[in-house]
């Protein structure tokens, strides 16, 4: 038996996602469609079949813990990617939004949502139960406690098929101590040397602090929202969510440039990016940066601004290992200047000449990082700020 699910890209239906009995995967482009879902998944071809499609259409949900609380709240199996779709899939990353196959479908209005509902989330720590448990159906990757919403004049709207989001709420956890604060930090040090990132600010209205993060896929024309289109890179080179780590199958920084050379109409000023984000990321100790944290906006066909920049070596119960290696080597500790040339030789670029380059680009990154902690919004974590600051200090030595 087939079941559909009508595939959206920003307003226009483009294709059917079929599942076969309950297991294979195809998508098919309706006529006159002159637009990809996917760079995988070019539209001059009609039919594009599982692994491809899988790979897409999986990468668009929501991981770890909040996974598994969507399928229990919604009755769905959390291995099925078409049946998390069916009830989750009307807000997603990019353009790409689901529909079941109903003969119409309403707008229906967005949902409000009082600041005292987010500051419920925000202290219950617990956000995306809530969120799930009142029925919204967006679906965003990624393992942390987050979710989104409309904000319009000042006002929180929740999501929904017609009514694309406008900002990510990214949500404490008791797991990672102060990461708000870490990805704030972060964050805010690599905009001091001119990466470009995700605007975010801290919100600390109630006791329980949130970032508001503004989406970079979405675009505002007077009153209408729309969604533009970007893929990750575990979606352009078909791998399963549940890989992406290089140890397992995931993007390495190679395929990620080789990914850039094929699909970038800027490929040569993203390599440079890629560097730089690899060497900023070994700088602050980011170790969980894999393929999912790294995508592509259609529109330019160019990387997206950088976003989840966490220092995660402060957390010492966490893996130490870098989810995509520097010169084949994971643990962080290892990797030594030459390390980083090598890398970069692997790529077809002068690895001597662009570290060099890099180090002089960020060669007030201490500098900036302590005048950074002094901003009040930092000011009460100073003991995890200055672990950070410290880990630069000793990377930059190793690296300059
Ligand atoms: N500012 C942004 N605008 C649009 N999309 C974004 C933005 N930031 C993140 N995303 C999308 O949301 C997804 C989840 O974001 P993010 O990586 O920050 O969450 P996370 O839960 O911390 O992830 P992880 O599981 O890697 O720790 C990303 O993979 C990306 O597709
Ligand atoms: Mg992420």
């Amino acid at each position: 038996m087939n079941k559909i699910l009508k595939v959206y890209l920003e307003n226009d239906y483009v294709g059917d996602l079929i599942e076969k009995n309950g297991q294979r995967l195809r998508f098919v482009y309706n006529e006159n469609v002159h637009v990809d879902i996917s760079l995988k998944m070019p539209h001059a071809i009609k039919t594009h079949y599982h692994k491809v499609v899988y790979a897409f259409f999986e990468n668009l949900l929501p991981e770890g813990n909040i996974l598994e609380l969507v399928a229990k709240s919604k009755g769905v199996s959390q291995n099925n990617p078409f049946s998390l779709l069916s009830v989750i899939g009307e807000d997603c990353a990019g353009a790409i939004h689901l529909h079941t196959d109903s003969p119409s479908i309403e707008k229906t209005p967005r949902e409000f949502i009082s600041k005292d509902d987010i500051n419920h989330i925000a202290i219950n720590k617990d956000g995306a139960r809530i969120v799930y448990q009142k029925g919204n159906r967006l679906s965003l990757a990624g393992a942390q406690d987050k979710t989104t919403v409309i904000i319009d004049n000042d006002e929180f709207y929740a999501p929904n098929f017609s009514f694309p989001s406008t900002h990510i709420l990214k949500f404490d956890n008791n797991y990672y101590e102060n990461i708000l604060y870490n990805e704030l930090f972060c964050t805010r040090l690599a905009a001091t040397l001119n990466l470009p990132v995700s605007k975010m600010e801290l919100i600390n209205e109630c006791e329980t602090p949130y970032l508001l993060i503004e989406r970079f896929d979405r675009s505002k024309n007077g009153n209408t929202i729309r969604r533009l289109h970007q893929e990750d890179f575990c979606q352009l080179l078909t791998v399963s969510s549940k890989n992406k780590y290089q140890k397992e199958g995931g993007p390495s920084f190679k395929e990620v440039i080789e990914t850039i050379n094929e699909y970038s109409y800027r490929s040569a000023s993203d390599t440079l990016m890629i560097a730089k984000i690899l060497v900023f990321n070994v700088l602050i100790g980011n170790c969980d940066y894999h393929g999912k944290n790294l995508s592509i906006l259609h529109q330019t066909r160019s990387l997206t601004p950088f976003y989840d920049l966490v220092s995660t070596v402060i957390y010492e119960h966490i893996s130490q290992d870098m989810a995509m290696a520097v010169n084949k080597k994971y643990n962080i500790s290892m990797i030594t200047k030459k390390d980083i040339i090598t890398e970069f030789n692997k790529w077809g670029i002068n690895g001597e000449r662009m570290l060099a380059l890099i180090v002089n680009d960020f060669k007030h990154i201490i500098k900036n990082a302590h005048e950074l902690s002094k901003e009040e919004v930092f000011s009460s974590k100073q003991e995890d700020i200055s672990k950070i600051i410290k880990f630069i200090e000793s990377q930059f030595k190793k690296i300059s």
